[in-house]
């Protein structure tokens, strides 16, 4: 029995000594120390040892479990050492490494340009509304005077979604919305996408945004308009900028005119930006038609107001010489960190 157990412990010794891992020492400890162990098998056996010799077995015994014990317990914590330093070796930073550049993104020219329009409306007591871009035909043509078999609404200009519903070709549908909701005085502007069956060329794109304007108060003349209008061109453009209207028709206003400002590039002379004429056309704006008042449940011979509503694109082109609207969509970084 005491060259078994002296097997044994060499063995043991031995595999201990090989294992790679923790694991490995873990089942070791288990096969060799454990209930179903072998060391536990030879001491079962102890009780057919004569009296003299039970307790030498038994204290070789002993001496063996504990050489076992303490061996796996050394190799467990060279173990552990070796994997913390594989470990610590794996996460060295590499402080030379160049460091990875956050780019900074920006505002979309259009978007400078719309916050910059919002600043200057807010700063003259209007509030920014919003609409929905799939619309009534009734909110988008009917309530705004535009019969029937008026062109606007010809389909090869219109996405119909169906013979009522449209996706709204100008942010006008917004002043019948506000002008259901809201008794006077209204003040508001609301800008947004619209929609027209339009090629993408280097002016006209399926998709673009205006800005809509309504005043609607007592004694709301034509004089207001205007007045609003200069002031918004110089906010946006700087003092010296020149406007002019010329008259125009919507169905919507009476009167009616677009407004022109004088061109910032040239400053009138002519050149190819305002092609040649001095001066560009900016908005479309008039006196709202009393018929529409009345279609929206507002006494005509009380109130009065005025409308504009200008192409956001045309804005930013304008203020920055931007030549070809596709530039404005297409994400062009090289184009983009200009702004
Ligand atoms: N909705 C017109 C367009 O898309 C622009 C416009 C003209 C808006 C006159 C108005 C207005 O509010 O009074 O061309």
């Amino acid at each position: 029995m005491k060259e078994q157990l002296n097997s044994i412990q060499q063995k043991a010794l031995d595999e201990i000594k090989n294992a790679v891992d923790i694991k490995t020492v873990d089942d070791l400890k288990v096969r060799l120390l454990g209930k179903k162990g072998e060391l536990t098998a030879i001491l079962k056996q102890m009780g057919q040892l004569s009296a003299e010799e039970r307790p030498v077995i038994g204290q070789l015994a002993n001496q063996v479990r504990e050489c076992i014990e303490n061996d796996i317990g050394r190799k467990k914590e060279q173990l552990k050492a070796l994997e913390t330093e594989r470990k610590l070796k794996k996460e060295t930073l590499d402080v030379t490494l160049p460091g990875r550049k956050l780019e900074q993104g920006r505002r979309h020219p259009l978007n400078i340009v719309l916050d910059d329009l919002k600043e200057i409306f807010k700063g003259m007591g209007y509030s920014v509304v919003d609409g929905p871009e799939v619309e009534k035909t009734e909110y988008v043509f009917d309530m705004l005077n535009t019969d029937e078999g008026h062109p606007a609404r010809d389909p090869s200009d219109t996405f119909y979604i169906t013979d009522k519903i449209i996706l709204r070709t100008q942010t006008s549908s917004v002043q019948i919305r506000t002008m259901l909701a809201n008794k006077p005085p209204i003040a508001v502007i609301s800008p947004g996408r619209v929609y027209r069956n339009d090629e993408m060329d280097a002016t006209h794109s399926p998709i673009f945004h205006q800005c809509e304007g309504l005043v609607v108060d007592k004694n709301i003349t034509f004089s207001d308009l205007k007045g609003t209008i200069e002031v918004f061109a110089k906010r946006l453009y700087g003092n010296d900028i020149k406007i002019r209207f010329r008259p125009h028709h919507f169905p919507f206003t009476e009167p009616s005119a677009e407004a022109d400002f004088r061109c910032f590039k040239c400053g009138g002379k002519g050149c190819p930006l305002c092609k040649g004429e001095g001066w560009i056309e900016m908005l479309g704006c008039g006196v709202v038609h009393p018929q529409v008042l009345l279609n929206c449940g507002i006494d005509p011979e009380i109130y009065s107001g005025f409308a504009f509503g200008m192409g956001l694109e045309r804005v930013a082109m304008m203020r920055y010489g931007i030549d070809n609207m596709r530039l404005l969509y297409e994400n062009d970084l090289r184009f983009l960190k200009q702004f």
